[in-house]
């Protein structure tokens, strides 16, 4: 049966492509994460759920990835499907010999029942979408436009510490402009009332100004700055980025803006207050001093990892599963 044309959730996940937060209604959020707990204790438990049993997912990644591949992988394993893996298809598979997406898409779609793809170009992830006729495909991100997962997650383990994603004062920092992380995030956030978003970069890394002018109509409030002095004290969540050097055409720019801004203790402690949660989607290059993990409101290597597996298995238990 072809897919559905129809790209937005509205309550029914079950065999969609996930391509942008801007899928999501606040409902569908909500129904996602309701799943999360049941995720974690099956992810406890020493036997694997059945709720992806026969089921074969494939993930292509043609970018580097550490925790969105392997928390994707271990998500299909946990809920007891298998995965059919490719990293670095330009030098392993016949992408290397000049196969178009297209082409690989449907490939793989002869093999499985969903496909998990990372590609470096912004849109690619509709076009392999759009190739594949029958099972639904998950972008993981592409190029410098969007990572839903991650986002997904993101807000999460917001939700998990604030109990809500409205009423919020947060502050994202760093690469605004190359930042796929930042742009699923701000669409997410966009969907609730009355946040505020400090915005702090760079000029050369501002977000663009569609998109700045996109999330300010959506009802966002949002304040650019470019000094750490202007970081509001108390936020509930300071959101760190890294520079994508990978992005920069000319690397001496990379040079003058990477870590123009890192988070110290100095820094943390004068801003932040008791329940300022820190996250970075990671890697870290820097610009996180390593003396304020053991703060336990600094969250990226504790509840924003894990809560990546249990978003990715609830995700994967509604588009997929039998239930
Ligand atoms: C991010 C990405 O790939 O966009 N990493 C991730 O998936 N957690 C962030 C980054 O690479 O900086």
């Amino acid at each position: 049966m072809p897919k559905s044309a129809n790209s937005l959730i509205k309550g029914k996940y079950k065999g969609k492509d996930i391509l942008t937060l801007d899928q999501f209604s606040i409902q569908d959020v909500k129904v996602l994460f309701k799943l999360v707990p049941k995720m974690a204790s099956i992810a406890k438990k020493s036997t694997n759920s059945k709720i992806l049993c026969g089921k074969v997912v494939t993930l292509i990644f043609y970018e580097p990835s550490s925790r969105t591949f392997s928390s994707f992988d271990a998500a299909v394993k946990r809920l007891g499907g298998q995965t059919v893996t490719m990293q670095d298809p330009l030098r392993v598979s016949s992408v290397a010999k000049g196969e178009t997406l297209e082409d690989t898409v449907r490939v793989f779609e002869a093999y499985s029942d969903a496909i998990i793809m990372r590609h470096p170009q912004q849109g690619s992830l509709k076009v392999a979408a759009d190739a594949c006729e029958h099972i639904p495909v998950i972008n993981a991100g592409d190029g410098i436009g969007e990572h839903p997962t991650q986002a997904l997650l993101d807000m999460y383990t917001i939700y998990e510490k604030h109990k809500t994603l409205g009423n919020l004062t947060g502050l994202i920092a760093g690469d605004l402009l190359n930042g796929r992380t930042v742009h699923s995030l701000l669409r997410g956030l966009s969907l609730y009332p009355k946040n505020t978003i400090y915005l702090l970069s760079p000029r050369e890394l501002k977000l663009n100004k569609s998109d700045f002018k996109l999330f300010k109509d959506r009802g966002l409030h949002l304040i650019e700055i470019d000094s750490e002095y202007d970081i509001p004290k108390n936020a509930h969540f300071w959101y760190w980025t890294r520079v994508q050097k990978e992005r920069f055409k000319d690397l001496a720019i990379y040079e003058k803006v990477k870590n123009r801004y890192i988070v110290t203790e100095k820094i943390f402690n004068k801003y932040a207050g008791a329940r300022t949660y820190l996250m970075h989607p990671l890697p870290r290059v820097g610009e996180i001093g390593i003396e304020i993990d053991s703060d336990p409101r600094a969250l990226y290597l504790r509840s924003q990892v894990r809560n990546g597996m249990y978003i990715r298995m609830a995700l994967l238990s509604l588009v997929l599963g039998k239930n």
